[in-house]
């Protein structure tokens, strides 16, 4: 049985690769790490799209085009704002996407990574009751996020969530890239394509994660006694999020580095302290995921210290989906032109496995 789709080979990619024996990530023929901190986002963006749209900018037009789709953005979604904040985070951000125009132009594109740096700010700040911060044209992508979402973004955090976008701009053929490629298969526009991998993104299996990840954290500390709180947990048949992955049997590569940005945060003493509590957690859950799941490897995934690294930079944990998103967004945007460059609707088949009509005589 098909059950999940297990190493079944579904596309054929020129975007990222997931070796999950040996724990690397390689992204149109660059390791992680050779991206993760050394690259912006917006070059990063730009790597992902070569080939995919006519006219490439180079690396500093395509950081100004983005910018200029974040103020195009803004006013455009700004007369509905006030409708969509009652809505969860999540589904507020989803809602204000699906109104952009559904083409497949570098325009259309570039509308749709702005738009999660955007509205997740923007929803955050009039729950709180405050007044939405315009962006700034001429800032740098994440900079722009961080000050839209808190006023005032320092040089090191702007660079950390910049090193987080990065870091999951894409991977392989996860559910979302997937659904996302499904959608594009059926030659529709980029933003019916997008909307797809939104929802693919949001359950816990996936990018739902790192919010409960604080959770679990913040259940532990008050336990005072992690080992304990993590057993119980899995005698009660629960998952421990932030660990394991359909791919890797190894270590998730994005794992450490991530956990590398929150080391060079972790100056500031409350995000030091936050990580070594982590740290001591996450060992206490490997060995007892060991223990309990020994017939599997199951070892630490991205979202763990993507929750360290997104509460350190300022995001409150319900908007830690969207900031994947945020990051997830060029991936799938690439992804849906190479699927649309194809030609070839995606239509696998289903087994029957119901009842079958009686035969009229
Ligand atoms: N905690 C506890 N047990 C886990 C586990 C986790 N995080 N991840 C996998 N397992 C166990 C399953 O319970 C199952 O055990 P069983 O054989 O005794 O029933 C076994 O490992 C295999 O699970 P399966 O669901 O087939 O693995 P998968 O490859 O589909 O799992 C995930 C991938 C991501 C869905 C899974 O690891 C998970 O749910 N992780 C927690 C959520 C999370 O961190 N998501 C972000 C992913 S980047």
């Amino acid at each position: 049985m098909a059950n999940g789709l297990d190493d079944v080979v579904a596309a054929d990619t020129v975007l990222s690769d997931v070796d999950g024996v040996g724990g690397h990530l390689t992204i149109r023929g660059h390791s992680l790490m050779e991206l993760a901190g050394r690259r912006r986002y917006a070059q990063v963006v730009r790597l992902l799209f070569d080939g995919f749209f006519d006219d490439p900018p180079s690396d500093a037009e395509l950081e100004k085009a983005i910018g200029k789709a974040r103020v195009e953005v803004f006013d455009r979604v700004q007369p509905m704002l006030a409708q969509l904040a009652p809505l969860d985070i999540y589904s507020g951000m989803r809602a204000g996407m699906a109104v952009l125009p559904d083409g497949d132009s570098l325009a259309d594109a570039l509308r749709l990574i702005a738009a999660p740096a955007v509205l997740t700010p923007a929803l955050l700040q009039l729950g709180r009751g405050e007044t939405p911060v315009v962006p700034d044209e001429k800032a740098d992508h994440a900079g722009d996020m961080l000050r839209m979402l808190s006023g005032a973004a320092s040089p090191a955090l702007a660079k950390a969530l910049d090193s987080y976008l990065v870091t999951v701009c894409d991977h392989g053929l996860n559910a979302s890239t997937f659904a996302t490629r499904v959608v594009a298969s059926t030659q529709a526009g980029l933003t019916s394509a997008i909307l797809a991998g939104l929802g693919a993104l949001k359950g816990p299996l996936h990018g739902g994660a790192p919010g409960p990840v604080i959770e679990m954290l913040d259940a532990i500390e008050a336990s005072g006694d992690a080992t304990a709180w993590l057993r119980k947990e899995i005698a009660h048949g629960e998952r421990i999020m932030g660990f394991g992955h359909r791919i890797y049997r190894v270590r998730d590569p994005r794992a450490d580095a991530l956990k590398a940005v929150v080391r060079q945060l972790g100056s500031r003493s409350e995000t030091g302290s936050r990580l070594a509590f982590a740290e001591t957690v996450e060992q206490a859950a490997l060995e007892v995921l060991r223990i309990a799941k020994p017939q599997r490897s199951i070892q630490t995934n991205v979202e763990f210290y993507t929750a360290l690294l997104l509460e350190a930079v300022g995001f409150p944990k319900e908007a830690f989906s969207n900031v994947f998103a945020a990051g997830r967004v060029a991936g799938w945007i690439a992804h849906a032109r190479e699927q649309q460059a194809t030609g070839r609707l995606i239509r696998p088949q289903s087994r029957y496995v119901g009842p079958v009509p009686d035969l009229v005589a």
